[in-house]
C-alpha cells in the first residue's frame, strides 16, 4: 500500500469520532466482555473497525443475514483490539508503517528487531513495534479469554493474510476493506 494512502489513514485517525449509531451496531453485534474490549481501543481505531463493519454490512445487505455475516462483522469490530497490548501512539504506528516498509524485504532483520519490544515492560517504541506486528495473535488470544465464537477467533487471528481462508468470499471482503478504510 502506498504511503500517501497511509498518510491519509493517519489524517484521518487524528479527527475520528463515534456517534449514537456506532453505538447500537456494537451493542447489536458484540456481547458485553467484547463490548468492553471494544471500547479500550483508541477512538481511531474503533472508527476504523466500525467503518469496515459499516461496509462490509452494506455490501453484505442484498444476501443474508446468517450466522457468517455475524461472524465477520464481529471480526470486523474486534480484529485490531490485539493492538491495545501497547499504549497507542499516532507517531508510533506512523514508524512502524514506515519501518516495515524498509525492512519488510528482510525478514530475519524485521524478526530481531520487532522481537526486541516483546516483553511489556520494553521501551515504548519497541513495544509499539512489537504489538503492531503481533497484533492479529494477540487479539485472537484476548478474545478467547472472554469465550468469543471460535469462527472468529480463528478469523481474528489469521485477519493479515487474505489467503487464509480461501472459501470464504466473505473473509476476503472483510480484508480489502480493512485494507483501504
Ligand atoms: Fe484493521
Amino acid at each position: 500500500m502506498p504511503l500517501t494512502h497511509r498518510y491519509h489513514q493517519y489524517c484521518k485517525a487524528r479527527t475520528a469520532e463515534i456517534y449514537s449509531q456506532d453505538i447500537e451496531l456494537v451493542r447489536k453485534y458484540l456481547t458485553k466482555p467484547e463490548q468492553v474490549l471494544f471500547y479500550r481501543m483508541p477512538v481511531a481505531d474503533q472508527r476504523h473497525s466500525l467503518d469496515v463493519a459499516g461496509h462490509l454490512l452494506a455490501q453484505l445487505k442484498k444476501g443474508q443475514s446468517t450466522e457468517k455475516t455475524n461472524d465477520i462483522v464481529t471480526v470486523a469490530l474486534l480484529h485490531d483490539t490485539g493492538k491495545t497490548a501497547a499504549p497507542f501512539s499516532l507517531p508510533g504506528r506512523g514508524l512502524y508503517v514506515v519501518l516495515k516498509k524498509i525492512f519488510h524485504p528482510l525478514p530475519w532483520l524485521w524478526t530481531g528487531l520487532t522481537g526486541l519490544g516483546k516483553h511489556p515492560k520494553s521501551n515504548l517504541w519497541l513495544r509499539n513495534l512489537y504489538v503492531m506486528q503481533h497484533h492479529a495473535r494477540i487479539g485472537a488470544e484476548l478474545l478467547k479469554e472472554i469465550a468469543t465464537r471460535p469462527a472468529v477467533v480463528k478469523m481474528v487471528a489469521k485477519h493479515g493474510d487474505p489467503s487464509a481462508f480461501p472459501n470464504s468470499p466473505e473473509f476476503l471482503l472483510f480484508t480489502d476493506l480493512d485494507r483501504v478504510n
